[in-house]
């Protein structure tokens, strides 16, 4: 956080901008000064969510300091000096979740906060490879293959998060019943770079024959 409790907050893959907004709110209540950008694919939804910061602006302060950038996440660059210090992906596509936290990585942001949805990546990747010798039950049913697919996926980006100094949780921020897609990778930068995740990515690259997404938006090693 910068000095006169400035957040610099990113919302990538922002869709409607509900949480973009309810996070501007929230800090603002708690007395910091939010500096919050939506960005998204989706610019006609993009331009009214800029009309609504317009109005909200007009009326209380604090709010001027939300806006909407359309875009793609592996494209939108911060203003120098606006670095986030918060990086909010809630349901981004697939791999727009690896766009999002390599860009939180280089960002050095402080925290990190994704929920992730569809991992196609490597489910793809795991129908077309060799499976670990003892493992082949775990592909036998379609539910089970995309679900390990899924863990695959999120357990390889905290990993590679802790690798890079982040403390990392992987965590279940709402009940069941509201969504499947409640599993949230939590990062906060406090740590030292964790040795041990980086050979677990490693090793779990190796045995399983894939190439998560993340592993090469960071480049080739994930240490
Ligand atoms: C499932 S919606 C979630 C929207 C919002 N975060 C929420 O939870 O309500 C996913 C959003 O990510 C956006 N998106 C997907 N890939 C993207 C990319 N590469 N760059 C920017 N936005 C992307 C889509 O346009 C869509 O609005």
């Amino acid at each position: 956080m910068a000095d006169g409790g400035i957040v610099d907050v990113v919302d990538l893959g922002c869709g409607a901008g509900v949480l973009t907004m309810a996070t501007h709110h929230h800090l603002l209540s708690r007395g910091l000064t939010p500096r919050t950008v939506g960005v998204d694919l989706k610019s006609d939804l993009l331009d009214r969510l800029n009309a609504s910061a317009g109005r909200l602006a007009e009326r209380d302060p604090g709010w001027e300091e939300l806006r909407f950038d359309a875009g793609s996440i592996a494209d939108w660059q911060p203003q120098s000096g606006s670095e986030p210090d918060v990086v909010i992906a809630l349901h981004a596509c697939d791999t727009a979740t690896d766009d999002a936290l390599a860009a939180a990585i280089d960002w050095e942001s402080r925290v990190i906060l994704a929920a992730p949805c569809c991992q196609h990546d490597l489910q793809a990747q795991l129908d077309r490879h060799a499976i670990p010798p003892g493992f082949e039950s775990l592909m036998k049913h379609g539910i089970v293959r995309e679900r390990l697919g899924d863990l695959l996926t999120d357990t390889v980006r905290a990993d590679l998060l802790a690798s890079r100094g982040y403390r990392t949780d992987v965590i279940e921020f709402v009940a069941g019943e509201h969504t499947a897609k409640n599993l949230m990778i939590r990062a906060t930068a406090e740590g030292s770079p964790d040795l041990a995740a980086a050979s677990r990515v490693d090793d779990l690259v190796s045995r399983w024959g894939v190439r998560p997404a993340l592993l090469d938006r960071l480049g080739a090693r994930p240490s």
